[in-house]
This record gives structure tokens, C-alpha cells and sequence, in this order.
């Protein structure tokens, strides 16, 4: 690396060094002070020694040598010339001041352009709008700036014009683009980000669905499994829970609940406990990228390209008669895919110039999307912060209600115009390109803005509290489960009106089902069915019966095998241990004389037919597998 030293040491050892090589490579041309070439051009000249291809070689050479003198005839011919121009009103690339002695003066960014312009050439110029505040195009064309154009009544659109391509039969565009214009969407701001489903966000999709997946699965499998272990082992001491019972832990373990299920056996346990380990890493996964997602989350807007407009149907606003327009409604054009929007009426062209007047009107009181282009855009949202800063002092989303999509709705050059033939482009041209490269252009359009971003998508408030719409998943999923429960509780009740009844028909068609009171059936097992809800003891015999008079026998066993129960009172002796003492001593009383009832031949079958306190006869049978079914279906 050089130091300082070394490069003065080099300065002064090449105070002696010999002249710069004074003769000129060969084979270059040289252009006189007219523009002509000076040197005599070698006859075998190669258009590649001169640096050219050779296919535009001809061309390139014929247009150095015979633009100078041209441009020179040409900066004569305009000296001095007045100038009619046309322009549109598009704060703050171009706008007009009407004075009171009816003179119309031109500002903005392309009047800064001409005004230097005017220096350079030495004209003058008088400035036109067209009738309607628009560009034109062939079905568009009436009182339009291309007509002014076309019409050759003015000798230049000085505006940021889209380059449209239907216009292009009409005028002439600037072969210097003057931007690349952008055309923005602003919306209102959302309340939250649109990614405010934030209990879901922690997540992909699949494995959402994997997580469901393996939450249907792992029950059945680890049913299943235990199953098989019991079988293949013969162990009685694990019972194998039911299906029931192994959902409902997995279902509780993912939810970070416990279980009643205590397994004994080893390899039971271990299924558990995988589980276990799943929910854990499963569940710590969630909760610490969820609190990633609520501190660090970016801000999502609503609609961010054309196509979101599009597949949401929202309702925009944009210039009557700016690119956008004709983006859209020209059949070739990038956005013709909206054309479709402006006829169901959701795309609103504004014939209002003053883009305040438009944000207020359409995207503060009706939810528009306002679309717009960069500097206009940059200025409006800029002048409301400043006006919104002045009525409230402290709150950033006060100032900053509206909010702008990154990218861009449409991108379009934007240049001059002048009518097909005209020869001022060729002068204006090399000018232009010259404040374009070196960025006067740009700087001019954005000269009255800060520097720093105004209202930018994320305000960045650290400290984001949730709100109401952050939790809305959480109320969703109460309201879900809320419903779901209902239902299942009707269809519980209709099932069991339902059961009722069928068993209210069975027993009437064996004819042995009358209750003592001389009601049928149906009513009290009803009722029955509402007691049992809320005891939630369905075989709790005593009970029941007590409750409805109805007395069901004892059970098989205890009436063969009478005071297995240690049970000294033979009153109590097939009661299940009951809450309400009352319920003694009015109840069952078949207890006491077994040898009360009578063996009885039914239809071919045993029967031990014993008599309720009310005279009624109830019939027992004796076979076992008989009185199996019949105990069963009395106790469960
Ligand atoms: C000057 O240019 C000529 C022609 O290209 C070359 O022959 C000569 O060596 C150059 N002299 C120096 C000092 O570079
Ligand atoms: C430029 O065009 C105008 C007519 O539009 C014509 O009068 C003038 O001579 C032209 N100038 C040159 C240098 O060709
Ligand atoms: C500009 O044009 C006017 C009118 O033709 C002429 O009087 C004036 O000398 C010109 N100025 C320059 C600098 O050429
Ligand atoms: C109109 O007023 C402006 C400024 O007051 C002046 O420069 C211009 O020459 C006036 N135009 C006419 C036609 O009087
Ligand atoms: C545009 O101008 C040309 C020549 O002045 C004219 O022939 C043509 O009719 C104009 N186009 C329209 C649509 O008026
Ligand atoms: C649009 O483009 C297609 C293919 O480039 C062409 O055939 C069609 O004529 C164009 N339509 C219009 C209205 O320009
Ligand atoms: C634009 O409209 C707003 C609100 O309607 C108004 O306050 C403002 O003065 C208008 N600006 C211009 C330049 O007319």
C-alpha cells in the first residue's frame, strides 16, 4: 500500500519523467470544433478498431459526424423562439399557478427542468392545460394532453407522462427517460398486523397437521399396544384401558393436563412417557416461538400487490386519466387483468387534483386503496403527518393512519412528449440525459421531503401489548368448544329420549314392564336419565329405584349366595352404600325374604318370582347366563 511518503517520492521522481506520449493511438477519429470529423479517415478502416460493432458501426459513425453541426442548426434555429407547452396538473412533478391577469406559470419538477432548459436555449414559453386534467388515449381522446399533442397546438407536453403504448401513435416520447415512475397503493392502516391469527403463526401448516395426525393416532396405538402386551405377556395386573381412556390421556397430556390413568406395567409406562417427551419439546417449541412471533413479528399489510386487490376485490381509487388508468383499461397493457374491476365498479378514477382531498374523501372515510405515485405519494402522507402532528402531539399512530405498500402497483418511464416529428426532442434530449445521470432529476423530486422515512410500515413500538385481536383465536376456540359441547349434550339427550323409548316399547311387548304406579314405562326411565345426569352414578341402584319406585330385583348372585356382602342388616344387603339415608327402609325391601319368592316355569324358563311391597310381581330369572344379561342390563 502506498504510503504518503512513497507518493510524494513518486511525485518528485516523476517531475523527470518524460512528457505523456503526445501522438493519439491510430485509428481514432477526431471531431473538429464543428462536430465534423477533422482527421482524414483512413480508407481501410475496421469498424472494430474504432470500438464499434459492426453491425451498427455505419450508423454510429454517420450519427457522430453529422449530429454535431445538426444540433448546432438547430440551438440557432431555437434561439429566441417562443414555446407552447403543454402540461397536467400532477403535484408535485408539474402543476400551474393561474395569475390574475389570466398568465398561467408552470412549477414543479418538469418547470424546473425547462426553466434550465430556457437558459441553455434562450427561448421563451407559454404554458397550457388541456380542458380535463388528462393524458389521453385513443378512446380517451377528447380535450385530452395527447390531443393538444397530436394536434401540434403546443410544441411539447412537458410532464411526467407514462409511456403508454397506445399513445405512442399519437405523440413522440423523449427517448431520455426522465424516472422510472412508481405507482404506490396507500391504505389505512390495519389495527394489528394481518398476520393476527399470531396462535397459529408459531407453526407450519403441516405440521398443524401432523400434530393432529399423531394426536388421532398415538390413542389407538398406545390402546393397541397394550393390547398386545397383555396378550403376549398374559399379565393381569396392567388392565388394558379403553380406547376411550387412552384418547382422552393423549388428548390431556397434550394439553398439559394429567390423566387418572397410572400404568404399572414397565413398557406401558414408557409409551406414556414418550408421549410425555413429545408433548414437552412439542409445547416449549410453541410457547417460545410464539413469544418470538408477538415481539418480533413484522408488520403485514393487508393488500400489498396488485394481485391481493385483485383476488380481494377491494374497492381503489387512483387519477382520472393518469397511467393508471390507461394501465388498466388498454387491453395489452400490465394491469388490463383489472379491467374487469372497473366494471363491477370497485376502481374509482378521481377527477380531484388535490391528493389530500382524495385521501380523506376515499382511503380515511371509505377503506379505499389510493393509488398514487412515488413523490405525490411521499409529499401527501408527509403533509397529513405534519398536519396530524399538529393536533396531537405524542401518539405515532395518530400520525400515521395510513399505510404504503413496498411494492410497487405499476411501474412505468416517464418522459416528455412532443408531436411525431418534431425536432426538439433531438435538441432537448442530450440535456435531459445529462440531469437524469446525474441525478438532478431525482433530487428535485424529492427535495422538499426529509430524509427519513415518514410513516413506515412497522411504527416499531416495542412495548406491543395484546389486543383484543391477537387473542381472537383463543375466543374462537372458547365459542368452538362452548358449541361443540352443546351439541353433543342434545344429541346426548336425544339419544337417551331415544334409548328410552326403545326400551319403554321392549318392555311393553314382553308385558312385564309395567312400573308399579301403573305407568308406562317411558317417563320415569326419562326422568331417570335426568337424575343420573347429575349423580353421575348410573348404577347406583338403590337410588334409583328409591327415586321412581321402581324396584329393581337383586342381584343373581347375592340372592343364592345370600350375606356375602359381611353386611349384618339383610335389609341392606344388595344396596350399593348410598348418600341419602332416607332411602332405607323405603326402598328395595326384597331383600329380607329371599325365600319369599317363588320358583316359577315362564315361557320354559326358571324365574324366582318375588312380590314388591305394592303387590306387584317381579320376576328374576334363574339360568345364569339369563340372569347375567339381566343384571347387566339393570347395572349399567
Ligand atoms: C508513443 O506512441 C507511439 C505510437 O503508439 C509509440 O510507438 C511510442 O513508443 C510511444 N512513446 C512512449 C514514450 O510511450
Ligand atoms: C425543426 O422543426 C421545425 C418545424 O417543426 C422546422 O421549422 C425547423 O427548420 C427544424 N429545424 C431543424 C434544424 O431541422
Ligand atoms: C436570446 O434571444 C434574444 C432574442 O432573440 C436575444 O436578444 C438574446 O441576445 C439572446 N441571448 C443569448 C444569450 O443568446
Ligand atoms: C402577468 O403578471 C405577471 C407577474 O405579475 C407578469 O410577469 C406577466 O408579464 C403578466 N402577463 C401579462 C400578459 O400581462
Ligand atoms: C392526430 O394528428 C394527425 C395529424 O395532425 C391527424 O391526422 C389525426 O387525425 C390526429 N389524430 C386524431 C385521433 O385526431
Ligand atoms: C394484444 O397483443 C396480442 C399479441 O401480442 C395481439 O395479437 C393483439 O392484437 C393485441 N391487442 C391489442 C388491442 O393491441
Ligand atoms: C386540498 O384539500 C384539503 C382538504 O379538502 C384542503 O384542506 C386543502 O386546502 C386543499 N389543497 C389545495 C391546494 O386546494
Amino acid at each position: 500500500m502506498a504510503t504518503g511518503i512513497e507518493l510524494l517520492l513518486a511525485a518528485a521522481l516523476c517531475a523527470a519523467c518524460p512528457p505523456p506520449n503526445g501522438s493519439l493511438p491510430a485509428n481514432l477519429i477526431l471531431l473538429g470544433e464543428d462536430g465534423g470529423p477533422s482527421t482524414e479517415l483512413p480508407i481501410d478502416l475496421d469498424t472494430t478498431d474504432a470500438g464499434v460493432d459492426e453491425d451498427i458501426g455505419e450508423e454510429t459513425l454517420e450519427t457522430i459526424i453529422s449530429k454535431k453541426p445538426k444540433l448546432h442548426e438547430m440551438r440557432e434555429w431555437i434561439g429566441g423562439k417562443h414555446l407552447r407547452i403543454a402540461t397536467l396538473e400532477d403535484f408535485p412533478l408539474s402543476y400551474t399557478e393561474l395569475l390574475e391577469n389570466g398568465t398561467r406559470i408552470g412549477h414543479g419538477v418538469s418547470f424546473q427542468i425547462i426553466d434550465f432548459l430556457k437558459k441553455k436555449f434562450n427561448f421563451t414559453y407559454e404554458v397550457f392545460v388541456p380542458q380535463e386534467n388528462i393524458i389521453g388515449s385513443p378512446k380517451d381522446f377528447d380535450r385530452s394532453l395527447i390531443e393538444m399533442v397530436n394536434s401540434s397546438v403546443v410544441h411539447l407536453a412537458a410532464a411526467f407522462i407514462p409511456s403508454l403504448s397506445d399513445q405512442r401513435s399519437f405523440v413522440y416520447y423523449s427517448t431520455t427517460t426522465l424516472d422510472e415512475g412508481e405507482w404506490i397503493m396507500v391504505m389505512q392502516r390495519p389495527r394489528e398486523s394481518a398476520s393476527g391469527s399470531g396462535l397459529l403463526a408459531p407453526f407450519e401448516f403441516w405440521v398443524w397437521i401432523l400434530i393432529l395426525v399423531s394426536l388421532l393416532a398415538v390413542g389407538p396405538i398406545i390402546y393397541v399396544l397394550i393390547i398386545l402386551r397383555n396378550r403376549l405377556t398374559g399379565d393381569g395386573q396392567q388392565t388394558p384401558y379403553s380406547l376411550g381412556h387412552c384418547a382422552w390421556f393423549v388428548y390431556g397430556a397434550l394439553m398439559k393436563q394429567g390423566s387418572t390413568l397410572s400404568p404399572i406395567a414397565d413398557s406401558t409406562r414408557l409409551l406414556f412417557a414418550t408421549w410425555w417427551i413429545f408433548i414437552t419439546i412439542l409445547t416449549s417449541f410453541y410457547t417460545a416461538n410464539l413469544t418470538a412471533f408477538l415481539t418480533l413479528s413484522k408488520f403485514t399489510l393487508p393488500y400489498n400487490t396488485v394481485n391481493d386487490i385483485l383476488a380481494k376485490n377491494k374497492h381503489f381509487v387512483s387519477m382520472r386519466g393518469g397511467g393508471v388508468e390507461y394501465a388498466i383499461r388498454t387491453t395489452n397493457e400490465s394491469l388490463s387483468m383489472l379491467n374487469r374491476m372497473i366494471q363491477n365498479n370497485y376502481a374509482v378514477f378521481s377527477d380531484e387534483t388535490n391528493d389530500t382531498y382524495n385521501l380523506l374523501n376515499y382511503v380515511e372515510s371509505n377503506g379505499y386503496v389510493f393509488v398514487r405515485d412515488r413523490p405525490a405519494i411521499n409529499i401527501m402522507l408527509y403533509q397529513d403527518y405534519l398536519y396530524r402532528k399538529s393536533i396531537s402531539f405524542s401518539d405515532e399512530k395518530v400520525h400515521c393512519p395510513f399505510a404504503m405498500a413496498k411494492e410497487p402497483f405499476l411501474k412505468k418511464k416517464r418522459t416528455f412528449a412532443y408531436p411525431i416529428g418534431s425536432n426538439l426532442s433531438q435538441l432537448f434530449d442530450p440535456e435531459l440525459l445529462n440531469l437524469v445521470e446525474s441525478g438532478i432529476v431525482k433530487h428535485l423530486s424529492s427535495k422538499d421531503l426529509p430524509s427519513a422515512e415518514i410513516c413506515p410500515q412497522d411504527l416499531g413500538g416495542t412495548e406491543r401489548q395484546l389486543r383484543n385481536g391477537d387473542l381472537m383465536m383463543t375466543y374462537y376456540i372458547m365459542l368452538a368448544g362452548f358449541a361443540t359441547a352443546l351439541a353433543v349434550f342434545s344429541t346426548e339427550l336425544v339419544f337417551r329420549y331415544v334409548n328410552s323409548r326403545q326400551e319403554a316399547n321392549k318392555w311393553a311387548r314382553h308385558g312385564i314392564g309395567r312400573t308399579p304406579n301403573g305407568q308406562s314405562v317411558a317417563p320415569s326411565r326419562w326422568l331417570r336419565g335426568w337424575r343420573r345426569l347429575d349423580s353421575g352414578h348410573g348404577q347406583l341402584l338403590g337410588a334409583s329405584t328409591h327415586n321412581q319406585n321402581v324396584t329393581p330385583p337383586p342381584p343373581y348372585q347375592s340372592i343364592f349366595n345370600g350375606g356375602s356382602h359381611g353386611d349384618g342388616d339383610p335389609l341392606n344387603r344388595w344396596r350399593r352404600p348410598l348418600g341419602h339415608g332416607n332411602a332405607i327402609g323405603t326402598g328395595v325391601l326384597l331383600g329380607g325374604d329371599s325365600e319369599s319368592g317363588v320358583r316359577r316355569l315362564i315361557n320354559g324358563r326358571d324365574y324366582l318370582v318375588f312380590r314388591t311391597p305394592n303387590g306387584q310381581s317381579q320376576l328374576v330369572p334363574v339360568r345364569s347366563p339369563s340372569a347375567a344379561l339381566f343384571q347387566y342390563s339393570y347395572t349399567e
